[in-house]
């Protein structure tokens, strides 16, 4: 079925939409950015132009020809009598990751380890072995199982075999494990600004969010947490407690104890996603906390997608043996199991992980590196944090204009999400998510772009983007 979004939630999503004139394409602008992050899934009916005019206190006007400059870019289409509704994007819109030449940076993905095509190679000269198997695999193979395992037991948290099931990715192991744990209504805690397609996939499952504040300067908001936690009993908290995606920050040992103490008192359980937490660039040490003794009331979920490629597709949840089989029984609804090839080659991985981290923490430091000099010597009116690991640069811009931004940035080949999309409750226009996964010149022509465009926006030049599109495709 289609949905609809009401005047007052576009409202918000639209924030602090009025950045540039006219207001009419200012307006549009923002809706666009909305259906390029996927804010507004395709097939969304938009409200009513007198509903939208009123909730946005503009004239009527202005919105019909924000609506008719919609339709002209495709991103709409209008029917008289049932109104406007959003389209899918076209493979000619620079919002699809395929927009030639442009530098891509809306995805956080540092590229495959070195050594993988080898292992590839490798396992595929044993596949005669590998499809003698039935291959529908729904827990794991013990030995993949085993491994991983084995290296929570080496942190000091003790595993076995049976508590560890092996996903398609975390991303799977995130949306699995919300169809089992969550009902419709229930609350999740989740930290915002957070990765966005778990926020998705939570809300997918029909639960209602509370944000938890993070930021890179004082960290995890931990008097709202306890707060939140005594006050509205959420049944989860999704928290990524080692370089969080996307403010690279890592939670102090006071921040852990805190958060776990609330939680169990709450009877909430911490689903905590590690996908980034073994990329450390010059933190040096393990983690703090949450370690040692393993509550009942933890989920973890890794994967091997940030630290060896994302085309991989291994991932896994690792939770009390009970979960374990009540995630099985509900897995066969959503998929079959996990590919038996992808399942060795993650097998032949895990042994060398200490080479594969050394390289990805290398790789990273040096993005990192290029692209905070950048940005502190052609921006310097910007916070630029300088994290310690992880994908990310989660900049404070001096001035909430994040959409308007990276709408420009990207009629110039430069392709982001602006801060809104990691929001949980609205806001965030005055951050920017920039990753540091791309290659080091990649990285400085980007820079170079967002200074123009910075310019440009701040000095509220009105942003044609429909014509500088056009120009580009
Ligand atoms: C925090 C976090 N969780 C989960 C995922 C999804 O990981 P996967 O590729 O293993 O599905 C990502 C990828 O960006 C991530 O950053």
């Amino acid at each position: 079925m289609d949905s609809r979004i009401s005047a007052r939630a576009l409202t918000a999503a639209l924030g602090g939409w009025r950045t540039s004139e006219p207001a009419y394409e200012a307006l549009a602008d923002s809706i666009r950015l909305l259906c390029l992050d996927n804010r507004l899934a395709p097939r969304t009916a938009l409200p009513a132009e007198r509903e939208l005019a009123a909730a946005l206190h503009v004239s009527r006007s202005t919105v019909a020809a924000a609506y008719r400059s919609l339709r002209d870019t495709s991103h709409i289409s209008s029917t008289r009598g049932s109104g406007s509704v959003t389209l899918p994007l076209g493979r000619r819109d620079p919002g699809s990751a395929s927009f030639e030449g442009a530098i891509d940076l809306q995805q956080a993905s540092p590229p495959s380890w070195p050594g993988l095509a080898g292992v590839i190679g490798d396992v595929a000269g044993r596949a005669a072995a590998l499809v003698g198997r039935t291959g529908y695999d729904v827990l794991g193979r013990l030995e993949l199982r085993a491994a991983i395992a084995e290296r929570y037991s080496a942190r000091g948290i003790l595993t076995d075999p049976g508590e560890i099931l092996v996903t398609t990715g975390a991303q799977a192991a995130i949306h699995l494990l919300a169809s089992v744990l969550l009902g419709r209504g229930d609350r999740v805690l989740i930290e915002t600004p957070t990765y966005p397609h778990a926020a998705d996939s939570l809300r997918g499952a029909g639960a209602r969010l509370v944000g938890l504040p993070v930021t890179t300067s004082d960290g995890w908001d931990v008097d709202r947490a306890q707060q939140a936690l005594a006050r509205t009993l959420p049944v989860a908290a999704y928290l990524m407690p080692d370089f969080q995606n996307p403010t690279g920050r890592s939670m102090t040992g006071h921040e852990r104890d805190a958060i776990l103490d609330a939680a169990e008192r709450a009877g909430t359980v911490l689903v905590l996603d590690e996908t980034t937490a073994d990329l450390d660039i010059d933190r040096g040490r393990v983690a703090p906390g949450f370690g040692g003794a393993e509550h009942g009331s933890i989920v973890r979920i890794g994967s091997f997608g940030k630290s060896v490629w994302g085309g991989l597709r291994v991932g896994w949840i690792r939770a009390g043996a009970d979960l374990v089989r009540r995630l099985v029984a509900a897995r066969s609804s959503h998929d079959l199991g996990t590919p038996e090839f992808e399942q060795a080659v993650a097998a032949e991985l895990l042994p060398r992980f200490g080479e594969i981290l050394a390289q990805r923490s290398h790789l990273l430091g040096e993005g990192r590196d290029a692209a905070v000099g950048a940005l502190r010597a052609v921006l310097p009116e910007w916070t630029v944090p300088s994290p310690h690991g992880g994908v990310s640069l989660w900049i404070e811009l001096d001035a909430p204009l994040s959409s308007a931004l990276v709408m420009d940035a990207r009629s110039r080949g430069l392709l982001l999400s602006a801060g809104p999309r990691f929001s949980v409750d609205g806001g965030h226009d005055r951050h920017l998510r920039l990753p540091f996964t791309a290659p080091v010149d990649e990285l400085e022509r980007a820079v170079g772009i967002l200074a123009d465009s910075w310019r440009r926006v701040r000095t509220g030049a009105p942003v044609a983007v429909t014509e500088q599109l056009e120009a580009l495709v």
